[in-house]
């Protein structure tokens, strides 16, 4: 077995996190760096700026996903891939996602410092609209690049404004003329914070993921009578947010009594939004998600039949429509042993888990073996301000990420990962 040897520069990379946490950088800490936003666009020049200093070449897709990358000795042979998203939620934190580019960066600097060619091509990657905030789904850049979502339909998404996703594209100059297809790939590796307690509670600073969790959104319109908050009696109101607010309790009890699958309400747009006035309309989301997909259709069916009965109860009409899902995504086995293998290679203990989180290593894993690193998050805080990981653990992972890609990129051909 190879030793891990190669080690990242923890002064360099907690630079790196520090300057890109700038672009969006709100008031308390985090970073609000919606997709296709202005702050996305100046973030990606950013990087750029960083991987071409860095030696690498910048491939721009017609999803606006960069590649950066990096040549190897024998450039006939598959690249190995890493990399992760550097749009963020709103009012979200300053690792998700962009830690997975900065570590990806910085093992390519780790790598120049040591004069270290490594046989297979590098592909450090960006992909657009991970988070699905502003556009909704999700992981629409690595979407497309797998096949699994057709490219005009996600050009042709609205956000709330009725911008479009094709044309906030073109005018932040991320929409690339060619596509760029290094397939296949050899192996693909996302590093990314844990987003959840485990790693934290267990004392453990590595996280091997097994796979992820499927995931199933749904929109929901309810359609009440809007009027007087005064004059009109009680037993005589059409009221959305009372409707509402039936369905989010219920949905909330249908998740906790499950054992493994997790049920979210977390958009809620009331219409006209005003004290005095009972609601006509209100749009809201639901996310659920678990390993178990079976589980996971029973809790969407009761769900669905919760939020139906609550309609009629309270006298209004609805529309529940699901609106994304995507199935579990169980990892490469041998990748996931390597990278076990390799945080005990460098002394840094590790626990096996499930990553609750979605990732666009998801689609990746559909036609390339993939596997997934995780360092703590601290108080298993994520998709908020507070959102932290000690630049200790940011440096862990990216020394597992570094060995990883080094004893992938240097193998012959003819290896496969099974
Ligand atoms: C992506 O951030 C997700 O919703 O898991
Ligand atoms: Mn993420
Ligand atoms: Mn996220």
């Amino acid at each position: 077995m190879t030793m891990a040897t190669l080690k990242t520069d923890p002064a360099r990379l907690e630079r790196f996190l520090t300057e890109i946490a700038a672009f969006g950088a709100t008031k308390r800490g985090g970073v609000t760096r919606l997709a296709l936003s202005d702050e996305d666009r100046d973030a990606r020049n950013q990087l750029r700026e960083w991987f071409e200093a860095a030696g690498c070449e910048t491939k721009i897709d017609r999803m606006g996903n960069m590649f950066f990358v990096r040549p190897g000795r024998n450039r006939g042979l598959p690249p190995v891939l890493t990399g992760s998203h550097c749009d963020s939620q709103p009012q979200g934190g300053r690792f998700d996602g962009i830690l997975g580019i900065i570590g990806g960066l910085e093992a390519v600097c780790a790598l120049n410092d040591a004069g270290v060619t490594l046989e297979r091509d590098l592909i450090v990657v960006n992909w657009t609209n991970e988070e699905g905030s502003r556009f909704t789904p999700g992981t629409t850049g690595s979407g497309v690049f797998a096949g699994k979502l057709d490219r005009e339909a996600m050009y042709a998404l609205t956000d709330r404004e009725g911008l479009t996703f094709g044309g906030e594209l073109e005018r932040i100059g991320y929409k690339g003329e060619t596509d760029f297809d290094p397939r296949p790939l050899h192996a693909n590796f996302e590093y990314h914070i844990e987003q959840g307690p485990v790693l934290e509670r267990r004392e453990k600073t590595i996280g091997v993921p097994k796979g992820i969790v499927c995931l199933r959104w749904y929109d929901v319109e309810i359609t009440g009578v809007p009027n007087h908050a005064g004059p009109t009696p009680m037993n005589e109101r059409k009221d959305a947010v009372y409707a509402f607010a039936r369905m989010a309790s219920e949905i909330f009890e249908i998740g906790l009594a499950s054992d493994n699958v997790v049920a979210t309400v977390g958009e809620v747009h009331p219409s006209p939004n005003s004290r005095n006035v009972i609601a006509g309309n209100l749009h809201f989301t639901i996310d659920v998600r678990g390993w178990d997909e079976t589980e996971t259709d029973r809790v969407c069916a009761d769900i669905e039949k919760a939020v139906r009965t609550h309609a009629e109860v309270s006298g209004t009409d609805v529309d529940i429509k699901r609106t994304w899902e995507v199935e579990r995504a169980p990892f490469n086995a041998g990748l996931v042993s390597m990278i076990r293998e390799t945080a005990l290679e460098l002394g840094l203990p590790a626990l096996d888990m499930v990553s609750g989180a979605s990732h666009d290593t998801v689609y990746i894993n559909q036609f390339a073996p993939s596997a997934m690193i995780f360092v703590p998050s601290i108080g298993g805080r994520s998709h908020a301000e507070v959102e932290e990981t000690s630049w200790a653990d940011c440096a862990a992972g990216a020394d597992v990420l570094l060995n990883c890609i080094v004893k992938t990129c240097n193998d012959p051909e003819g290896v496969e990962y099974a």
